[in-house]
Formats: structure tokens, sequence, C-alpha cells
């Protein structure tokens, strides 16, 4: 090796070392400004010898370029979830059940926390970091390596020993409470739109396409469960995750080995407790099997290992006051009451309103503006009204009733589904046509890119009372109104042009049917070819498809005859928009009936698009291979399900004989 080499990997292994002392240890030996002066040194000198640049150089955490999409990424082995205990008698039954099932008297646990982020996986070459991933579900996820290298505690080179050939481990990426706040504070100052909570917030900045943006992000990762290790010789989980530190991944400091049923449960009670004393979200602790051999053993069942479960702690709740009750109107003129409440913060997001869903729910509570209430979040969930604390309720409140009036056009209201909600009379509510409008252009329906920002206008200047008014526009009626040029008349007229040759089913979504989404659009889209045959579909007909029952098939029909939409999908059609959906005869009849699996990465389709595929031409795409797979395309980088179609003899087709099905 020259000696120029040599030294390179000497100064990446020192950065590397101090980067550990600071981001893992919180023990720093040096100053950020002497950390800074040697990382410029090696910048110099890999500017000077590329040659010796390599993926573990500290320089390599930033400057990768945007990208235009994520590559899916097959989990060589599937990253599982874990079935819950909602409370401690659930825990007391997992404990019995590994016992009766292993025929043992004395089981050890590891007991860990619950994280509440997002899952990913982290895949080591000879111990290079060479990629990570997202969970996606469980068998492929997304490839966002470039975004992960941004976190300073992910090593980029393993330390120490006893290093596999590949080791695949996951963890937890999360944003602490305080840095959390920070990050809002700091999005309110800019005019940015909030994260909801922190969770959400360390979502989307993984799912960032351009990598500088994930960089000021700040993400902190724990690790705790490993995919395919070479030649694992663990005994323990334990042991695992002790090996974990050595390599110089975070670990959680709550690790800790339970040697019975009392000791578990105090720790999840312990940390109940502690809770709201930690940095940032848990949801529940987590109990695993520490013997590997057990955990073997014990095996999984279709999507959770039985020698594991999640202890959820109760949501969080906590106690406000109800200022005032807006209430608002949606793209199907349902009218919803949302009481404003005076803002407190659970597990980390400022809840300030709160959904109180129909007049029943404000009977059934006996809510009213300025009691104070009982709010509760739990993980994902939209916060609730649990109930009012009727102690504290001041003189001169009285019971809540929604008004007779939509809050938006002042046209009377409508009692629906029995009385429990309420829907705006008028059809030609602008509350309704620019909330539906609002789903006519969006990315899923016709995708009219830039369209989304200019509704007020439009429906303000009196240029669009409908969906389909979209279509008489012309660059003169744009190019006078404020905001808008040359350029920009130009570019919404082009996308609005483009839109007309949308396909079927995203043409039936973007007509905002009530309770008719994607997918059902599609079964109809194959069902019925074109618009109008859709137009003329009998109820005896649609009761029968796939996921219609009784309510879609009459929210269907009550839409396709009422005067005003026959209107709109007449003018639609006028303009050109009416696609088909050849779905009887000749290459779509083809794949009918067959079912695909893809695997690995294909040069020339997104997993997504290569699903559209097969769907289009009437296959079906599935995640496993079994027996009944017809088909796997397999691309590059193609892992377990290649090996399990090759022994289960299923035909397996490369990427270009797979493009030929369709050009046949
Ligand atoms: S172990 C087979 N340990 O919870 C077990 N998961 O529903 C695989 N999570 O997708 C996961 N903290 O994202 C494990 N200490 C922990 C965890 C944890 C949070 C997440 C993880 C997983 C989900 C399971």
């Amino acid at each position: 090796m020259k000696n120029i080499e040599k030294k390179i990997i000497k100064i990446k292994d020192e950065l590397n070392h101090h980067n550990y002392r600071y981001y893992v240890l919180n023990d720093p030996i040096i100053s950020d400004f002497k950390y800074d002066e040697i990382l410029r040194d090696l910048e110099a000198l890999e500017k000077k010898y590329p040659e010796y640049k390599t993926l573990d150089s500290p320089t390599q955490r930033v400057g990768a370029p945007i990208l235009k999409s994520f590559k899916p990424i097959e989990h060589r082995t599937p990253m599982l979830s874990l079935s819950n205990a909602k409370d401690q008698h659930e825990i007391v039954d997992f404990y019995h059940r590994v016992f009766k099932l292993l025929e043992l008297k004395n089981v050890e646990f590891v007991g860990e926390t619950k994280l509440d982020g997002l899952g990913v996986e982290l895949i080591y070459e000879n111990g290079i970091f060479i990629a990570g991933a997202t969970r996606g579900d469980g068998y492929v996820g997304e490839n966002i390596t470039q975004n992960l290298r941004t976190i300073h505690q992910i090593p980029l080179k393993l330390l120490g020993d006893n290093i596999p050939k590949i080791l695949e481990v996951r963890g937890e990426v999360i944003i602490s409470n305080n840095n959390f706040t920070e990050l809002n504070e700091n999005r309110k100052k800019n005019n940015e739109p909030l994260f909801a909570n922190p969770r959400n917030a360390a979502a989307g900045s993984l799912r960032q396409l351009n990598p500088e943006i994930t960089e000021k992000r700040p993400l902190e990762i724990f690790i705790y469960a490993f995919g395919e290790i070479t030649n694992n010789n663990f005994k323990t989980h334990f042991d695992f995750l002790e090996q974990l530190k050595k390599w110089g991944f975070p670990t959680n400091p709550y690790n800790k080995i339970l040697s019975d049923e009392k000791k578990m449960i105090n720790y999840f009670n312990d940390m109940e407790n502690d809770r709201n004393t930690l940095p940032y979200d848990i949801d529940g602790v987590v109990f695993k099997v520490n013997s590997l051999e057990l955990q073997n053993k014990l095996g999984t069942r279709t999507r959770n290992p039985r020698w594991a479960i999640a202890g959820k702690f109760k949501p969080k709740q906590e106690i406000t006051q109800i200022i005032s009750i807006d209430e608002q109107v949606g793209r199907t003129g349902i009218i919803t009451p949302v009481a404003n409440l005076k803002p407190v913060k659970i597990s980390g997001a400022t809840i300030s309103r709160v959904t109180l869903h129909n007049q029943d729910e404000i009977d059934r509570k006996d809510i009213r503006v300025n009691d104070f209430v009982v709010v509760e979040r739990a993980g994902d969930v939209i916060p609730k009204v649990i109930k009012v604390i009727k102690e504290k309720r001041t003189k001169n409140t009285k019971p809540y009733k929604l008004s007779n009036k939509c809050p938006i056009c002042h046209s009377p209201t409508i009692k629906i589904e029995n009385g429990a909600l309420l829907k705006c009379s008028n059809i030609s509510c602008p509350a309704q046509l620019k909330k539906s409008i609002e789903h006519f252009v969006s990315k899923k329906a016709m995708d009219i890119v830039g369209a989304e920002a200019t509704i007020n206008l439009l429906v303000e200047s009196n240029l669009i009372s409908n969906v389909a008014d979209f279509y008489k526009l012309q660059e003169n009626n744009l190019i006078n109104l404020e905001r808008f040029g040359n350029k920009s008349s130009k570019n919404l007229i082009g996308s609005i042009n483009k839109s007309k040759n949308i396909s079927l089913p995203k043409l039936i979504y973007a007509l905002g049917i009530p309770n008719v989404g994607e997918y059902t659009s599609k079964i109809l889209a194959e069902k019925y070819g074109n618009l109008n045959s859709l137009l003329n579909a009998k109820k005896d007909e649609l009761i029968l498809l796939e996921d219609i029952g009784p309510i879609v098939t009459e929210s269907i029909l009550t839409f396709v005859r009422d005067e005003k939409n026959l209107k709109v999908i007449q003018s639609l059609l006028k303009h050109g928009i009416d696609p088909t959906y050849d779905n009887s005869k000749n290459k779509l009849e083809k794949l009918k009936n067959k079912t695909f699996v893809l695997t690995g990465t294909l040069e020339n389709y997104t997993r997504d698009d290569a699903k559209s595929l097969i769907e289009n031409a009437g296959g079906k795409a599935t995640n496993t291979v079994s027996k009944k797979t017809n088909f796997l395309i397999s691309g590059s980088n193609s892992g377990s399900k290649l090996e399990k179609a090759k022994k289960l003899n299923i035909k397996i087709l490369n990427e270009t004989e797979f493009i030929k099905l369709f050009s046949e």
C-alpha cells in the first residue's frame, strides 16, 4: 500500500473514532474546531487523490446528489413487526405462552423501550456501511442510504473486530422532543408547514429526496435488532446488543435483562412512570426472549415473531379548555364540528384542534364551549376528546347545537345517514367546490401540476365553477390574473392538456364520488371500460363487484344520477377526456389470473410502475413467493425470493422478458 493511502486511511479512522466519541458516547476528546480542521485536511487529500476516496470516509456524509425517487430494496430477511399487549395481563399471557411453547421453566427476557420513530435497516459489507432502507411493507423498503449517511451516529465503518462479511442491523430513527420543538419553531419562523409530531418529522426527514435537507434535521438512531449476519454465532440477544456498542452503534441505555415475570411487569411500570423524563417519545416497552436458540424454536407467525411482544402504554392524556367550535364543510358538503383548544402538548405534539365528529358525539359527551376536557393522543391516531370534566364547568355554558345553515354559503343544511351527519344542501357551495377541485387536480387524480395553488384565484375570478371548466381555460384567460405571467400561464395550460390523456381509473377517482377511492375506481374501470358505461351502471351489477357493498353502490348511483354531476361529466367528455380501459380482449386478457412477484431492482421501472403494468393487464402482483405464483420478475440484486422461486420451479423472467409480455 502506498504511503499516501495509508495516511488517508489513518485520518479516516481517526475522524470516525472522534465522530463516535462525539455522537454516540457524548464524550468528545477533541474540539469541534480541531475535528473540522482534520476533516478539511482529509478533503484536500481526497481532492488530490480521488482514487482513495471511499464510502467510509467522513467526507461522504454530505453532498450526495438529489434523487428523482427512491429505489426499492428487498430485505434479505423480512422486517417483522411486533404483536401488542395492551396491558399487564396480556404481558403475563405472553410470558406463559412462551413457557408453554418451549416446555421450559426458566426463560430469560430482554426489556427494551419501544421507540416511536421510523424503523430502518443498515447493511454493512466487510464493516463498511453500503446501504440502508426503510421498513416499507416489511419485505421491500426504499433505499434511503444517502439520507442515513447524514446521521452521524451511524458508523460508516465499524469499529473493533469480529466483523462479519455481511451484517444487517435494524433500529429506529427518532427526533427528540426538544429538537422537535426547535425544528418546528424554526419552521414557523420561515412560514413552513409544521410537523404534527416527532415521528412524522423523522419520517418526513428520512424521505427527503435531497439529502442536504435531511442533513439539517436532528435525527438520532437506536439499534435493536439484526437481519442477516454471516456466521452468526451470538448466543443471546443481549450479547448482540453488547457487541453493537463495540462496533460503534448507539443502543438504548434502558435495555435490560429480565429474569422473571415480576421483573417484566416492574420494568413495564417503571418505564411508564419514567416516560416523561426521557428526552424522546416511547409508546411502550418491548420484551424479547434472550436466547437466540429459543427465539428460533419459537419462530414467527405471518408477520410477528412469537418470541417478542410490545407492551403498549396507555395513550397520553392532558386536560385543556375548548375555546370555540368551528363548523367545517368538506368536499362532499358534510359539515364537521371542530373544537379549537387552548394548545396543549401531548407526547411532543401541540394539540390545538380536535374533531368532534358530529352532533351525536357532542350530545353524548355533552361538550360545550369553555368546557375543560380530557384530550388523548395515541401514537399516530388523531387526537380525541375523551370526556368533559363536569366539575370544572363554569356557569352560563349551554349545550352546543350545530347551526342549521352552511357556515360558508348559508344555505340550509340537510340531515343524512339517518340523521347522524349534516350536509350543506347547496351543490354549488363554494367550500365544496374548492375542495372537490383540489381533489380533482391532485397527484393521484388528474395530476394537474401547479393547479392547486391557483384554485382560489380561479374560482374567485369566476373562471372555474366546476372541474370541467379547466378544459375551457386558455392562456389569455390567465395572463392578466394576479401572479400569472406568460410562463406560468403556459405551464398551467400545458399540464391541463397533459391531463387529458389520463387513465380511466384515475379519472373515476378524480370525480370524487363519495366512498370511491383509488382501488374501487380501478374495479369500476375494469368493469365498465369507459365513463359512458359507468353512467349507466345498474345496482345489481355494482353490488356484485369486488370491494363494493350497498353503501358504495348507493353512493355511486346517487352521484351518477345527479343532474349537476352529469353535466360536468358530459362536459369532460366533450373536451375529449374519454379514456377507455380495455380489459376484455387481447393483451389485457393475457395476464388474467396470473400472479406475479417482483424482486430486486428493475432498470426501467419503479416497483409501483411495474405493479401497475401487471394490474392493468389483468394480473396480480403480490409480495410473497408461493406455489400459487406464476412468474417471478427478477431484477438486479435479487435475494431470497429468487432462491425460493427456483426451489418451487416457478417461471423466472428477467426485465426484458417481462416487458415482452406486454408488447407481443
Ligand atoms: S424489534 C421482530 N425493538 O416497532 C421484531 N422494534 O411493530 C422487530 N420498534 O417495526 C422489531 N422500538 O419500528 C423492535 N426496541 C424495539 C423497538 C421496535 C420500536 C418499532 C419497529 C418495528 C415496530 C414493531
